[in-house]
């Protein structure tokens, strides 16, 4: 037994052949043939495929005993697979481990789903029995793949003189525009404290504390619905520097998922990433997080309508509050009528009144085709870039919502057109926001960002005449259409960040109470300070191909927001309930 040597199961090659072992894992599959029996045995590291012959009596006795998931202990000497038994789809597949000895550590329950199948499980029972699911290959990768990413977003940050510094998660509100998860207090009955919903304020006091550069993986909670790229609880790289400007901090961030490419997935990422304005992507992809892997882009032919036969679009381009946008689908020529309609059904389910199209190639013909004569056909070829047999598609309306329909109609274009690569990565930057927003629902001015963001110097008068029109120093990150990361320049005097608070409609009591502990430390020599948080989730998920976060996610709460292993949220003792000072009223019944 001196030379046993214990390995893991993705360990070995033909140089071991002769190397006697054991082998600690679980069945991941068994065959029976020709009186032998093979079992695949398991870990994190991969698979090592081990013979039982019938001539090793008992264990090969113990081994007919054994299903899928049992963990077991194996002893035996490593050789070369016999000559055309190889499996080279294997990284250990040249060699086997005839089984001289073998433990059984524990018993397996059958699982209720097959950890070798390649089929995927229903997500339910995924997420029910996590603990199994989590010994898929897949998991297994994307777990490891998010362990190196931190590690080299740590190594980056550390490397640029950054402390990594830890804030509490039992705190005061901090509004990033969602709602708070609260913690009751049992020493301060009725009080509550608030789960950050950043550690914004926090990495601000750092700053202002002296800190100079913070950097901390950072968790956050906000209670809002789950959506594929949107957790209760999640994670991000959280980021404050003092004495920076904007292009200072996006230099920083750009470097950090660079190098985060460069030693996780060898691959490099242009240097500098593309920047644009938030007012070119609205205008040419139709939204603030363009994906960029494909050219499409929206056209506006307001123009070529105005004055025309087409009377619908020609009433709608005689106003600015109004957009006319075209689309090239390529090779749209081809498609059927029934495309069409359901391309229409698409545009009208987010909220579009309708879709008109023409097709090109062999003559014109399309639902406007009688409405466009030779000139404004030529117009339109050459303002969407026509070829050969491609279509255009028109969107019309009110300015927001014909944008956001033709964004979003241009990503559905590209995704039947499979333009969507998960294996590419188009990085932007997205740049000069609004401060400033109107609530869809209220109608009342709300941040666009948080409330912490500063405008563009030099436009303090708008403040007062057209809020609206206010620039912020706020940039986002975006990756194939997914927003990464956003940050800003922060208002550093209090008079300022007075002053947004009371255009945001607080008073100054409302203020005082519920960020007075802020203003006060702005007011002892605050220094200029910005900063960013990048979307840990969602960066191993676009560096892993996988299109919900949850992928990525050890214990991630299902589209309800539970976590169906553990059963949480649940009921507590009412003796909890008394210790707070907590009365639970029902909802009244649905009648
Ligand atoms: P923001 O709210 O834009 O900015 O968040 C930054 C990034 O965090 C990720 N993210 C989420 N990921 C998963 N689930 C969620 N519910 C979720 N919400 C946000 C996104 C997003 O881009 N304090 C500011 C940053 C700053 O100004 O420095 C902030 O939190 O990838």
């Amino acid at each position: 037994m001196d030379n046993l040597l214990r390995v893991s199961c993705g360990a070995l090659s033909p140089s071991d052949a002769g190397k006697t072992v054991e082998l600690d894992g679980w069945v991941h599959r068994r065959r029976d043939h020709g009186g032998l029996i093979f079992i695949d045995v398991r870990d994190r590291s991969g698979i090592t495929q081990v013979t039982f012959d019938p001539s090793k009596g008992e264990t090969f006795a113990l081994a007919e005993t054994l299903r899928s998931e049992d963990v077991v202990s194996v002893r035996g000497t490593v050789r070369r697979r016999p000559a055309g038994t190889e499996n080279v789809k294997l990284a250990t597949g040249e060699v086997e481990v005839p089984a001289d000895a073998l433990e059984i550590l524990n018993r397996s329950e059958t699982p209720p789903f097959v950890i070798a199948a390649e089929e995927e499980p229903a997500e339910e029972v995924r997420l029910r029995y996590r603990y199994l699911d989590l010994r898929r290959p897949r998991m297994q990768r994307n777990l490891t793949v998010r362990h190196q990413i931190v590690k080299a977003i740590r190594d980056y940050f550390d490397e640029h003189d950054f402390l990594e510094i830890e804030t509490p998660n039992l705190i005061k509100s901090t509004p990033e525009g969602a709602r708070d998860y609260l913690v009751p207090s049992r020493v301060h009955r009725g009080s509550f404290y608030a789960l950050p919903q950043s550690p914004q304020i926090l990495k601000q006091i750092l700053m202002i504390g002296g800190l100079g550069r913070y950097m901390q993986i950072a968790r956050c909670f906000r209670d809002e619905d789950p959506r594929a790229d949107r957790q209760p609880e999640f994670t991000q790289v959280d980021v404050e520097m003092t004495f920076v400007r904007q292009d200072d901090v996006m230099q920083m961030m750009e470097n950090s998922i660079r190098s985060v490419w460069r030693r996780v997935l060898a691959e490099e990422i242009p240097d500098p990433l593309p920047r644009l304005s938030y007012a070119e992507a609205m205008r040419d992809y139709g939204s603030d997080k363009p994906d960029l892997r494909f050219d499409l882009r929206l056209v506006d032919v307001a123009d070529v309508f105005r004055g025309g036969a087409f009377s619908l679009f020609a009433s709608l381009a005689e106003s600015d509050a109004n957009r006319i946008v075209a689309i090239r689908y390529p090779n749209g020529a081809a498609l059927s009528r029934r495309d069409f309609d359901g391309l229409t059904e698409f545009v009208k389910s987010i909220g579009a009144n309708g879709l008109a199209y023409l097709t090109f190639g062999d003559g014109m013909k399309g639902s406007i085709a009688r409405f466009v004569d030779d000139q404004m056909a030529q117009r339109l070829r050459e303002g969407a870039g026509v070829e050969g047999n491609d279509a255009v598609l028109f969107i019309a309306g009110e300015h927001a919502i014909a944008t956001d329909v033709a964004g979003r109609l241009r990503l559905e274009i590209a995704e039947r057109l499979g333009l969507r690569d998960p294996k590419r990565f188009a990085f932007c930057w997205v740049s000069g926001f609004p401060l400033f927003e109107k609530d869809s629902e209220t109608g009342e001015i709300t941040f666009s960002h948080h409330p912490f963001t500063a405008p563009l110097p030099g436009q303090e008068a708008l403040f007062d005449t057209d809020p609206l029109a206010i620039t912020a120093q706020h940039y986002d990150l975006v990756l194939n259409g997914y927003e990464l990361g956003s940050g800003s320049i922060r208002n550093h005097q209090p008079e300022f960040q007075r002053k947004v608070f009371k255009r945001l409609g607080l008073t100054d009591q409302q203020i005082d109470d519920r960020f007075g502990f802020f203003m006060e430390a702005l007011t002892y020599g605050a220094p200029p300070h910005g900063g960013m948080a990048l979307g840990i989730d969602r960066i191993v998920m676009l560096a892993c191909g996988e299109s919900s976060i949850r992928d990525v996610i050890a214990f991630p709460k299902n589209q309800m927001a539970r976590d169906v292993m553990m059963d949480a949220p649940s009921g507590v003792p009412d003796q909890a309930l008394r210790d707070l000072g907590l009365t639970i009223v029902q909802p009244p019944a649905a009648t």
